[in-house]
């Protein structure tokens, strides 16, 4: 049976599958690369930190990511920069970008 906890990991792939004009999964690595590539100014070329007080974000847990990120637009987590960078993301374009940082070595 499916668990509830499982349905909740699938919601964003799912959202991000029927967002129009993303048909193809090159398209979503495409975009989760670009849109990751806004991350860089601040967290480092391809979330390779190059200061110790700024979180690295390449190789980061998927999960964690998409919470972090969400919990940042919500203003359920308060910090100085993230609350206003994460309002212009949604679910699927944070998904993305987790994708993408997650998979970094
Ligand atoms: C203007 C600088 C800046 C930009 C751009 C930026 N961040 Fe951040 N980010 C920060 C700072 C500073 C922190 C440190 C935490 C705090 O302030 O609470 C942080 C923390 C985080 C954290 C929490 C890490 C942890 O281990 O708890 C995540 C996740 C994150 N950022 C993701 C992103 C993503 C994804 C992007 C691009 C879409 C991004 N950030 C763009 C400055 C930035």
């Amino acid at each position: 049976m499916l668990k509830i906890k499982n349905l909740r990991r699938l919601l964003p792939a799912l959202a991000f599958a029927l967002l129009p004009g993303m048909a193809t999964a090159q398209q979503a690595i495409a975009t989760g690369k670009m849109l990751g590539n806004t991350c860089a100014s601040c967290h480092g070329t391809h979330g390779k930190s190059f200061d110790e007080y700024m979180p690295s974000l390449a190789g980061i847990d998927r999960q964690q990511l998409i919470r972090s990120m969400t919990d940042y637009r919500e203003d359920r987590r308060v910090s100085v920069v993230m609350n206003r960078i994460a309002k212009g993301y949604n679910d699927a374009e944070i998904a993305a970008v987790a994708d993408y940082f997650s998979k970094i070595k």
